[in-house]
């Protein structure tokens, strides 16, 4: 199948190997809980809600540092999101490519993000009950225009964001009830009339101690269901402590990456992962703090 210009992916929801992404990404409580309710609310209600004075835009923005989880959330919340509207239809995962716009050409990038909003989304929309668009490092798209100099950025790019700005307009009023996921490593960068029509906008920090903990018990545990005799690792809590106190400062991606990393320390090991113990934990991520 090929693929509308700007869009790298279209999916089914709910399907079932999409299930892992939502339970994957520890978050403070409270925070799934949100956005799942804004996505419902969106899905189900957006039409609804359109006569209200301060209606829905149907966009959530997750803010936050590299590797904190953000685009997993999204992909997951589209699956959640649809599970929970399934018995009204299906939903449509429509994921949006910000670098896939031209940007050389004056005016080209501005048409093109104009199509995506005014053609190609409104005719996704229309071939299902539900649609989860998601738009993944938005800043690509919507660069704030205060902050965008002439000289970097040429004037294409100022376009592109009032082109952005009116095409989520459009997509509001034509298609009320599709549900638009935008993620950002900074939010400096994303225009402030962007961020101002977001319904929700939630920012993901790094983790603390104990969120890491249980990322580490986490990555443990999946490597538990491949090799079994993993199972002690898996489940010492003295011992994800201990290896979360070194991680200080990591992000999601790297916790996760350094337990794997003690697994390719050697290649026995690596050929053998069951045999890897808490002396090899230690030495991997002592040597990804360096
Ligand atoms: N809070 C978290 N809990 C569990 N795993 C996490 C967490 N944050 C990140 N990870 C893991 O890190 C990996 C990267 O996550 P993801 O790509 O979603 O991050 P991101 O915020 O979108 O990063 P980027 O800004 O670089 O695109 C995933 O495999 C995910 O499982
Ligand atoms: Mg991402």
């Amino acid at each position: 199948m090929t693929l509308p210009q700007g869009v790298s992916g279209i999916h089914v929801l709910p399907a079932d190997h999409h299930d892992g992404p939502w339970e994957s990404i520890i978050v403070p409580p409270g925070t799934k809980e949100r956005l799942l309710g804004t996505a419902v609310l969106v899905l189900r209600h957006g039409r609804a809600l359109r006569s209200l004075s301060g209606s829905p835009h149907g966009l959530v923005v997750l803010a936050g540092p590299p590797g904190t989880g953000k685009t997993t959330l999204c992909q997951g919340l589209a699956q959640r999101a649809a599970m929970a509207v399934a018995k009204r239809g299906a939903t449509t995962f429509v994921e949006v490519d910000p670098h896939g716009f031209p940007s050389e050409m004056l005016g080209e990038s501005q048409r093109a993000v104009r199509r995506l909003f005014a053609e190609t989304l409104p005719e996704l929309a229309a071939r299902r009950p539900h649609t989860v668009v998601l738009v993944d490092e938005v800043e690509a798209l919507a660069v704030r225009r205060s902050v965008a100099s002439f000289e970097t950025n040429p004037v294409d790019v100022h376009r592109a964001t009032d082109a952005v700005l009116a095409g989520l307009d459009s997509l509001r009023a034509a298609c009320p009830h599709v549900l638009l996921l935008a993620t950002t490593n900074f939010t400096a960068g994303v225009d402030e009339a962007f961020l101002s029509r977001a319904d929700l906008v939630l920012r993901l920090d790094l983790p603390d101690a104990e969120v890491l903990a249980r990322i580490i018990a986490s990555s443990l545990a999946e490597l538990t269901t491949l090799w079994p005799p993993l199972r002690r690792l898996a489940e010492d809590d003295a011992l994800h402590a201990k290896l979360a106190a070194m991680c200080a400062g990591f992000d999601g991606r790297r916790a996760r990456k350094a337990v794997l990393g003690a697994v390719a320390q050697r290649p026995e090991l690596a050929e053998n992962p069951e045999w890897l113990t808490a002396e090899d934990l230690y030495t991997a991520v002592e040597a990804a703090v360096r």
